[in-house]
């Protein structure tokens, strides 16, 4: 699919926006620059009176179509200058019909069948009224205290960046005005992701340089995919407010990336400049907001109290809130909302429809991960495992596994493992026990029961995890282990000596080196979505084999955090010969600096699994690395080969990851960086060579003058199916 053009392709929409600013008095300019919400059911008389005095530009958290259109009815017939609503909602991983969390379809690494999900949410959200949603959360996730990760695409800047835009392409199609085509927003510019020790909201510090490297990129690539808005963060950025943040919003967003797509706050983030601090008032809030550039203002109203004042008094120029106002209106225009206000819900497929559902099902068994399988435990066998022992929590849990942030979500839609594997072996004995109320209860009631069970079966699945609750926008955790007595019910399982199948359900990277030793095989399946337990089953019993790969660093412990793979090389870094376990220092022993290395004296100082990490059934292995030349010329390409073989006696599927790294540069670079990958499918035996082609712009990075810059010198590339891949190559940049 190509990128929906942007807005200034478009002179027609120019000529429409200047028309009708042309028209508008002051107080109906600041009107649409206001979002309000929306009632429900009953529209407030409060709605519909501001809505008819054009006071009110767009409306959030109204999905009840009838109600859509009486509120569009009254924008376009009853207002004096007919413009309609933009009408926004937080469709995030799916509307009814609910796909894995984003962290969950970044496990995928497909974006094609990302994109396939963005657009059937897309599609699902339109057939109600909804034309905008607030997705997608393109915020890196390197802390998986914060509860955020699980709307986003997890740690690395490339993968975040391609899944962004596959979901900008599935949200918008091909055009914006197409029927089924909602607006897209990247959020939240921009840096959220590095919110202090991950609570949410708080102050975050990042260098400018590491702003561009890594926080930047995936929005550059969704905005590059034609993305039509995007939010600001809640939080500050070196002590500057995002939504009051000119180097963001006016140097790198419409200078540096001459985006003229709408920029909107987040609720009641312009009030809150006032709360952080920078502003004393209101009245100073919507100054700041309106010179910054934020658009749209989310359900506060210090525009609708003060910018005509402000304009007045001179503090804000009419012509700032004009290019605020025209930024809407060519939205507006472009999504065809003045020629098609209205929804037709009887135009789209119902919800849910069998469509969805297999979409549904793809997109969870592509996002579940083998962490471990040991002794060939999965997949597993029905004459094998005739008593099936199914335990945990969240194994019958139709509302658990949908995850965070699923205003819509319909539970009813959602099939659990337990069900699912009764549906699928109806010939096997599946017995039941949660062992523990919810993933987070202390109550070791439940343990005899859970254990006995146990021991009757021939094999154990226990789900355990995290529900949907404990991730999510204000929901961080500080101890990202297993929660509640869950490490003591599965150590209470496997001490009955029988196979322990796990199956983790989290909102987030969780630290497992506690678990990993009482299970034999461990399946990651974030959460998955309403089909997440048929997906599961079918994984579980080799009707389906793993293919999903880690799109963040596990680590073993949550002291480790933030550990992920693309960490910058420091003066001193660690050998397994300099590693020093923290038992083995003598007492009283001499403090030294000769010889030290960076690690904690009491864990190891790798992740327990590393970025792109994930088995299958069959097993693969790499082998060939060619360059197409070790002298490369600026300008020219470099065609990376290697082949992959499937050396399991089954087909499978791997995803063949290209890193690199830049050894010396003017500033220090990552260790590594994910600059490619590619999945592909192997029969049984199979061999197949790979082509992956690096273009000089690929080595980029942002020089010391915060400036993309390509250094000529020695490069190095790694092939393979994590960022731990050894099969490497060399290469010369010249000029
Ligand atoms: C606050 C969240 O930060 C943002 O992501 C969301 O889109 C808005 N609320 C609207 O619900």
């Amino acid at each position: 699919m190509t990128a929906t053009a942007p807005p200034s392709a478009n002179t027609d929409v120019r000529e429409r926006v200047q028309e009708l600013l042309a028209q508008m008095t002051l107080e109906e300019k600041v009107g649409q620059l206001q979002m309000l919400q929306g009632g429900g059911w009953h529209v407030p008389d409060h709605l519909r009176e501001a809505i008819r005095a054009g006071r009110v530009g767009s409306v959030l958290n109204e999905v009840h179509v009838e109600s859509v259109n009486e509120l569009q009815r009254i924008a376009v017939q009853e207002s004096r200058l007919g413009i309609p609503l933009l009408v926004g909602r937080d469709v995030i991983h799916g509307f009814k019909t609910v796909f894995p969390i984003p962290l969950g379809q970044a496990a995928t690494w497909n974006p094609a069948l990302v994109e396939r999900a963005a657009r059937l949410a897309a599609e699902e959200a339109a057939s109600h009224g909804v034309n905008w949603t607030f997705s997608p959360m393109l915020d890196i996730g390197r802390d998986p205290r914060w509860g955020r990760v699980a709307e986003g695409y997890g740690e690395d800047p490339y993968l975040t960046g391609v899944m962004g835009a596959a979901t900008v392409r599935g949200y918008q199609g091909d055009r914006l005005d197409a029927p089924g085509s909602i607006a897209a927003c990247a959020k939240h510019f921009a840096g959220y992701g590095a919110s202090e020790s991950g609570r949410d909201y708080a102050t975050t510090n990042i260098p400018e340089q590491e702003l561009r490297s890594v926080h930047l990129p995936p929005f550059k690539a969704a905005i590059d995919a034609g993305c039509a808005t995007v939010m600001t963060s809640f939080s500050d950025l070196n002590g500057i407010p995002a939504t009051a943040n000119h180097l963001l919003l006016r140097q790198i967003l419409r200078d540096e990336w001459a985006f003229d797509g709408v920029v909107v706050s987040d609720w009641e983030s312009i009030r809150q400049l006032a709360v952080h601090g920078l502003t004393a008032d209101d009245r100073e809030s919507a100054r700041e907001a309106a010179l910054a550039g934020v658009d749209v203002e989310m359900t506060s109203t210090t525009y609708a109290n003060h910018l005509v004042d402000l304009v007045q008094g001179g503090e804000v120029p009419l012509a700032t809130v004009d290019a605020l106002v025209a930024n809407i209106l060519a939205l507006k225009f472009r999504m065809g909302l003045f020629e098609h206000p209205y929804t037709d819900a009887s135009q789209f497929p119902a919800p849910g429809a069998p469509a969805q559902l297999k979409a549904a099902r793809e997109a969870a068994l592509q996002s579940v991960v083998l962490l471990k399988n040991a002794h060939g435990t999965l997949p597993l066998q029905g004459e094998k495992h005739p008593r099936l022992a199914v335990i945990g929590p969240l194994a019958d849990e139709a509302h658990e596994q949908l995850g965070t942030w699923i205003f819509d979500g319909d539970a009813d839609l959602s099939v659990p493992l337990l069900p699912a594997l009764r549906a699928s072996h109806p010939e096997l004995q599946i017995e039941h026990a949660r062992g523990l109320a919810t993933t987070r209860s202390e109550d070791r009631a439940g343990f005899d029961e859970a254990v006995a069970l146990a021991e009757r079966s021939d094999v154990v699945i226990a789900m355990l995890g995290e529900e949907a609750i404990l991730s999510g926008e204000a929901h961080c955790r500080a101890d990202v282990t297993l929660p509640g007595a869950q490490q003591a019910l599965l150590e209470a399982l496997a001490a009955t000596g029988k196979p322990i199948v796990l199956v983790v359900m989290a909102g987030r990277a969780l630290a497992l080196e506690r678990v990993l030793p009482f299970a034999h095989a461990v399946l990651y399946a974030f959460h998955p979505g309403c089909q997440g337990g048929p997906a599961l089953a079918d994984l579980l019993f080799g009707r389906e084999t793993p293919s999903g790969k880690l799109p963040v660093s596990l680590p073993r412990v949550p002291g480790q955090i933030p550990i992920y793979y693309a960490q910058k090389r420091g003066g001193k870094p660690w050998t397994p010969e300099t590693l020093v376990r923290m038992e083995d220092i003598p007492a009283r022993a001499t403090q030294l600096s000769i010889g030290n290395t960076s690690f904690h004296l009491d864990t190891h100082p790798t992740p327990l699994f590393p970025f792109g990490f994930g088995l299958s059934y069959p097993s693969f292995r790499y082998e060939a690395l060619q360059l197409s030349t070790t002298t490369l010329r600026r300008g020219e390409q470099l065609e990376v080969r290697a082949d992959v073989i499937n050396t399991g006696p089954r087909a499978g599927t791997d995803v063949v990851q290209l890193y690199l790294r830049d050894p010396v540069a003017s500033v220090v670079r990552p260790a590594r960086e994910l600059k490619a990958f590619q999945r592909v499918t192997l029969e049984p035996g199979e061999r197949r060579s790979l082509r992956f082609t690096l273009r000089t712009e690929d080595l980029a990075f942002t020089g010391r003058a915060m400036q993309p810059v390509v250094e000529a010198g020695q490069f190095q590339v790694w092939v393979g199916h994590s960022s731990d891949a050894d099969l490497q190559g060399e290469f010369r940049l010249v000029d």
